[in-house]
């Protein structure tokens, strides 16, 4: 089978991660490079990767997050915020490898679709993440590591942890490492007529 599909079909969430396994930086790094390569609307590049390695930092987040052991015992925690104002912050360096024409025509664009449009900006910050942190899962599978996505944590309490900007937005975690011990069989799928609809909703 392809490995891009094999590699989907296959990505389970770990929940026990050994802890003595320590990730090298520059393989941390190689995986933040690729995950950075989700795609972004008007690549507004909106997906802010806070990697907490501090273990005070750790304690703090678990105690957030109903004491789940995946945030202590993974080797590196990936908290996926966005930064929702990123379409307002000087967008032309979006496309600075561009013609200045393109550049030109992105800036008002990117103007014109999220200026006075709050939802939006709030809503494409979560799309973005959500790409982002799957393309981490991704990588992170490449590399032999395991990775458990993570939403069951106090959003308000780990924003003041991590000390989250006022105009950014706290998404999801994404905690990687070695996975110790298999995870439990999975819990079922839904039939795929049931997720899959042509054409319209009946
Ligand atoms: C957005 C999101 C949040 C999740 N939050 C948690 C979590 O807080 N703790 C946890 O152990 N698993 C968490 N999971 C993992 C899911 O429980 C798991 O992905 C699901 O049961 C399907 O299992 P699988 O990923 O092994 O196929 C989360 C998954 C997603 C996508």
């Amino acid at each position: 089978m392809n490995e891009i599909i094999s590699a989907i079909t296959s990505r389970r969430a770990t929940k026990k991660f050994d802890p003595s396994h320590i990730i090298p930086e520059a393989e941390l790094s190689a995986i933040l490079e690729a995950a950075r390569h989700a795609p972004t609307a008007f690549n507004i590049q909106n997906v802010r990767f806070l990697v907490v390695q501090d273990r005070e930092q750790r304690r703090l987040i678990r105690e957030a997050a109903w004491d789940q052991p995946q945030i202590d015992d993974c080797s590196a925690l990936i908290v996926m915020c966005a930064d929702i104002k990123a379409w307002e912050k000087d967008p032309a360096r979006y496309w600075r490898d561009a013609p200045t024409a393109v550049q030109d025509q992105y800036v008002h664009m990117i103007q014109q679709y999220y200026a006075g449009h709050e939802q939006v900006q709030r809503d494409e910050g979560f799309r973005s993440c959500g790409l982002a942190a799957y393309a981490l899962m991704m990588t992170a599978h490449a590399h032999g590591l395991h990775t458990c996505p993570m939403d069951g944590f106090d959003f308000e309490r780990v924003k003041e942890i991590i000390n989250l900007p006022a105009d950014h937005e706290l998404v999801m975690f994404v905690a990687l490492g070695k996975q110790l011990s298999a995870p439990s069989p999975r819990g079922g799928f839904l039939p795929l007529d049931e997720v899959v609809k042509r054409d319209f909703f009946s």
